[in-house]
């Protein structure tokens, strides 16, 4: 197995947000030169598995450990995590009607984060294009491909349109779909994964003023959830990647992690764990 060690590139928050969203976009952080390259690689290959891109070092260096990237996966998995293993290319000609929502095979649900599920646009993709189309805080909302797959448009989607050289992060049950392609044109989206190696703890950047307690844990709306559940899945989440899953409870009711009237009618919620 291969692994990489690099210095994380998240902070407390932007973790915390990663909890709550279930996706976190960099646009534009490869450079031109390589977004060309890989374009030029692919297409060569009409394989719908072109891993052998994983053999090749520039690739390697500019997109698999690209330094926003890698320092993002770094803060979420660990140390010494587990480099991809295959690499898939989810080519389409477009115009092309849009994909079945659908969490990819063998996702399991729970506030474990021991993989990530990573995409890279080697071009721009604009909305015509087809862009990966991702439902915000869903890596927790449990559902059969079978039984999503009928629904359409969703309010609250997140469609990720963006320029070349963008790579996003995804919790790997996040539910998601190709949006419907208007224009024309070939739209390469290459997908690979991220393995944790070691066990969670909280070895990202520190922000001096970030406070468990206090924290933000609420979803903006739609969340497609029950009340509040938004709050309670995100908080359990972060207190797992902590290392502090066995210190993590919620007393319910209007208590932490709701922390909408902190700062306003009190200093501290009721329930924060010890
Ligand atoms: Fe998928």
């Amino acid at each position: 197995m291969k692994t990489h060690s690099c210095r994380p590139g998240l902070k407390d928050s932007q973790v915390l947000e990663f909890c709550k969203q279930g996706f976190m976009v960099f646009e534009g952080v490869v450079p031109d030169e390589i977004n060309r390259r890989a374009v030029d690689y692919l297409s060569g290959f009409p394989s719908h598995e072109p891993t052998e891109i994983l053999e090749e070092d520039w690739f390697v260096e500019n997109v698999i450990l690209n330094e926003q990237a890698a320092g993002a996966v770094r803060s979420l998995l660990g140390q010494n995590f587990g480099l991809p293993i295959l690499m898939s290319n989810h080519r389409v000609q477009c115009p092309s009607p849009a994909q079945n929502w659908h969490r990819d095979g063998n996702s399991k649900h729970g506030p474990a984060l021991d993989y990530l599920q990573v995409f890279y646009y080697p071009e721009d993709c604009p909305i015509e294009l087809g862009p990966t189309e991702l439902l915000p805080g869903s890596h927790f909302l449990f559902s059969l491909s079978k039984q999503m797959g009928h629904y359409g448009g969703i309010r609250g989607a997140y469609r990720a349109a963006a320029p070349a050289g963008t790579i996003f992060l995804t919790v790997y049950s996040i539910w998601h779909r190709r949006s419907t392609a208007a224009g024309t044109g070939l739209r390469n989206l290459l997908k690979y994964n991220y393995w944790r190696t070691e066990s969670p703890h909280r070895d990202w950047i520190r922000e001096p003023d970030f406070d468990i307690a206090s924290a933000n844990y609420k979803l903006p709306d739609p969340t497609f959830r029950e009340q509040f559940r938004d709050c309670h899945d995100a908080a359990e989440m972060f207190f797992w990647l902590l290392g502090k899953s066995d210190s993590f409870a919620v007393s319910g009711g209007q208590g932490w992690p709701l922390n909408q009237h902190v700062g306003k009618y009190m200093s501290n919620p009721y329930g924060v764990p010890e």
